[in-house]
């Protein structure tokens, strides 16, 4: 690696510990205004001081992220296709690299549809990012979307982590499973774990430790961060469970001790002035 793509990754994958909390934000890339995310300046606010890096599209990043935050970007660059389009695997690149060395982008994030029917288009385009990224010394992270007709285990998200790293991706962000670390093993590059539909806390806190137990370097979480009724105390309780080594017992009583002075009006209060942006 270059100086440039070393830098960059850094900002994304902490080196002191090698791992990373991303809070992701891009979900209306393809489902529109989703629950909690409606206001994405509201929600992004206070979870910002917070989070390691933040993964959304150029929209989102432009109009609800004010440009003095000094927060390293995951910018999503696929997408073209919605939910109640034809199929939500035909996604294309739709944000040059130009716009995203002016956005200032640490990576670039772009979804491969392995097994779907536009399959080859995605990681082409993959191939094609890579090279635009290694010109430029940024790295890739590849998701690997799960089709509906997916199982989502070891098999398959090794398959499709593994055809990442091979075309490149500096970072691959998947889906825990069962016998997660035989998917660890055959990626050669960090793998970061995203955290899926609104679990309970105490069932996403352990998502992520054991995400992080059997291999991952880290996670991309959304909607178990902010569709919590008490976001700050979640992301609080998963940054400890990543970079403290914590378990889960200890992280959930983290949550509930910060659940407890969210409560507090006076905390609430400070909270919200803080939240926004001015
Ligand atoms: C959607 C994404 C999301 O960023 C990813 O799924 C993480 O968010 P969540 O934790 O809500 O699943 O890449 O394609």
């Amino acid at each position: 690696m270059d100086w440039g793509m070393k830098n960059r990754f850094s900002k994304i994958i902490r080196p002191e510990d090698g791992r990373c909390l991303m809070l992701a934000v891009d979900h209306g890339y393809f489902l529109g205004p989703t629950e909690r995310l409606e206001d994405a300046r509201k929600t992004i606010a206070p979870l910002l001081p917070h989070a390691d890096s933040l993964m959304l599209t150029r929209g989102i990043l432009r109009n609800c992220v004010p440009a003095d935050r000094n927060i390293p970007v995951v910018l999503r660059v696929s997408g073209g296709t919605s939910i109640i389009g034809e199929d939500l695997s035909k996604e294309t690149i739709t944000t040059s690299i130009e716009e995203s060395i002016k956005l200032n982008a640490s990576c670039l994030a772009l979804s491969i549809f392995v097994g779907s029917k536009y399959e080859h288009q995605t990681l082409a385009s993959l191939g094609k990012l890579v090279d635009e990224g290694e010109k430029y010394g940024i790295p890739v992270l590849a998701v690997t979307a799960v089709g509906k007709e997916m199982a989502r285990d070891a098999r398959y998200l090794g398959l499709a982590c593994r055809v990442a790293a091979e075309l490149g991706a500096h970072v691959v962000k998947t889906y825990y499973c069962e016998n997660f670390e035989q998917v660890v093993e055959s990626c050669p590059v960090p793998l970061i774990v995203a955290g899926g539909k609104k679990l309970p806390e105490l069932d996403a806190l352990k998502l992520a430790y054991d995400s992080v137990k059997y291999g991952a370097a880290g996670v991309d979480m959304g909607r178990n961060i902010w569709q919590s009724d008490y976001p700050v105390a979640m992301i609080k309780a998963v940054k400890a469970i990543v970079h403290e080594d914590i378990d889960v017992k200890q992280a959930y009583s983290i949550f509930l001790k910060e659940r407890e002075k969210a409560k507090d009006p006076k905390a609430k209060k400070a909270l919200t002035q803080t939240a926004a942006f001015d």
